[in-house]
């Protein structure tokens, strides 16, 4: 290997520093029993970022519904389970997931841009705190569904704002042009056939216009939309029970700064105090992005250009699809920084794709093959969208909770991918 010091002044020898641990729990160990790649959350990170959420509302009347999409490990959602969050779910299968950890229905939104006939059919017998619909035909099949129960079905309308998230246009949800919720104008009409549909109970408006919003302005002003929406209804004679605000609340992956959970509350609650209505949040990233790292273990080190080298881990895009579909940055650190000249690397993982970059250009201290890597930030949006591509088996999950670990799930195996197969 070739060191690249002596052309990049700026970076310098590397400060050794202590091995990485979570809640003193090392991660060398964890990996050498368990093996690589592995995802490891910390509850202590969960607990506390739900809490914080949770406290900034004070007495302000709130429910906390944790997104699933966003990890829905049933060791996680138990510990949110025990804190007092509720759920939202994305599809009748995350509902079935969070009954299982023993949310009740009463606790769970159902929101989603497309719920099949099937996942209606089943969710509208549950009696869920509501479904979230996205057009009128959607809410015309709910209907249906709750008239041949003889029992009206719980749904509250979700709104397109047309409100610039400002996030990856991948996940920015709130603009006209995507495919969410239902336009303004369209909303008016449909919320004012509500007094003729005994079927339907509206009980909520609903926005929702992305995710990794890291400014405070257009969440404000989503809720402050919502709001005036509710205000209007009311007045027309349409009771509201709450309003959904939605998720999006973004965290900080490079250091740079973002809104603090409580200033994004106040935020919340100064907007949609006027109105009385208690705030629902669907928050996923915001509580456990931030609590698991991905560790992974060096597997290759080769040339790359004159200045650099790739450094091939044991994780890449099958584990952790972020970077490759958003060119989403994480943080990476060796688990034991070795001494020695800053180096540039690529890392780089093991999937037959160039886009399987787990992160561009790093200065680093010197890494070997062998040694373990954690790439942080990864508990939103990380095992939740692994894949079995390359039949690369689903990671293991560890998680550490007052200075214990456990595998909350074991790794996936050939038999169990090829168990689906006849
Ligand atoms: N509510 C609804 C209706 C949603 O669609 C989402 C996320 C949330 C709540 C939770 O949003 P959060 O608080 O986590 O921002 N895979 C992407 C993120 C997709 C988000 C999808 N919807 C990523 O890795 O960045």
């Amino acid at each position: 290997m070739i060191a690249f010091s002596s052309r990049m002044p700026s970076t310098g020898i590397s400060p050794v520093s202590p091995a990485i641990s979570c809640d003193g729990v090392s991660i060398t160990a964890v990996a050498e029993a368990v093996g690589t790649p592995l995802y490891v959350t910390d509850a202590a990170q969960v607990r506390s970022r739900f809490e914080a959420l949770h406290h900034a509302f004070g007495d302000y009347p709130h429910a906390l519904h944790y997104a699933l999409k966003a990890n829905s490990l049933t060791g996680i959602l138990r510990v949110i389970r025990e804190l007092g969050g509720a759920a939202d779910a994305n599809s009748i299968w995350e509902i079935e997931v969070a009954r299982r950890v023993g949310f009740e229905p009463s606790e769970i939104v159902f929101t989603g841009v497309g719920k099949s006939g099937d996942e209606l059919a089943q969710a509208v017998p549950l009696g869920l705190k509501a479904i979230n619909v996205e057009s009128a035909g959607e809410l015309s099949r709910i209907e249906r569904i709750a008239e041949s129960l003889g029992r009206p079905a719980r749904v509250a309308v979700r709104v397109n704002p047309d409100i610039d998230a400002k996030s990856h246009p991948h996940i920015s949800t709130g603009l006209k042009i995507n495919k969410f919720g239902v336009p303004l104008d369209a909303a008016r009409e449909l919320l004012a056939t509500f007094s003729a549909r005994p079927w339907l109970q509206l009980v909520a408006i609903h926005v929702h216009i992305g995710s990794q919003i890291t400014s405070l302005e257009p969440l404000e002003r989503a809720a402050t939309f919502v709001a005036t929406m509710g205000g209007e209804l009311r007045r027309a004679g349409l009771p509201l029970e709450y309003l959904d605000v939605g998720g999006g609340l973004g965290i900080s992956y490079d250091g740079a700064p973002v809104v603090a959970p409580s200033d994004y509350v106040s935020a919340l609650v100064a907007a949609v105090r006027p109105t009385g209505l208690p705030i629902v949040i669907e928050p996923g990233r915001s509580i456990v992005g931030p609590a698991a790292m991905l560790v992974a273990r060096v597997i290759d080190i080769k040339p790359r250009n004159a200045v650099s080298e790739f450094v091939v881990i044991d994780a890449g895009m099958t584990e952790l699809m972020r970077p490759a579909l958003y060119g989403a940055f994480h943080r990476i650190d060796a688990v034991q920084p070795r001494a020695g000249d800053v180096r540039h690397y690529e890392i780089v993982g093991p999937v037959c794709e160039s886009s399987d970059v787990v992160g561009r250009d790093r200065m680093m201290a010197p890494l070997e093959v062998g040694d373990l890597v954690v790439v942080r930030d990864a508990g939103a949006y990380g095992s939740a969208m692994a894949s079995n591509y390359n039949r690369r088996p689903l990671p293991p999950e560890v998680i550490v909770d007052r200075g214990e670990w456990r595998v909350a799930r074991r790794r996936q195996t050939v038999d169990d991918m090829l168990s689906l197969e006849s």
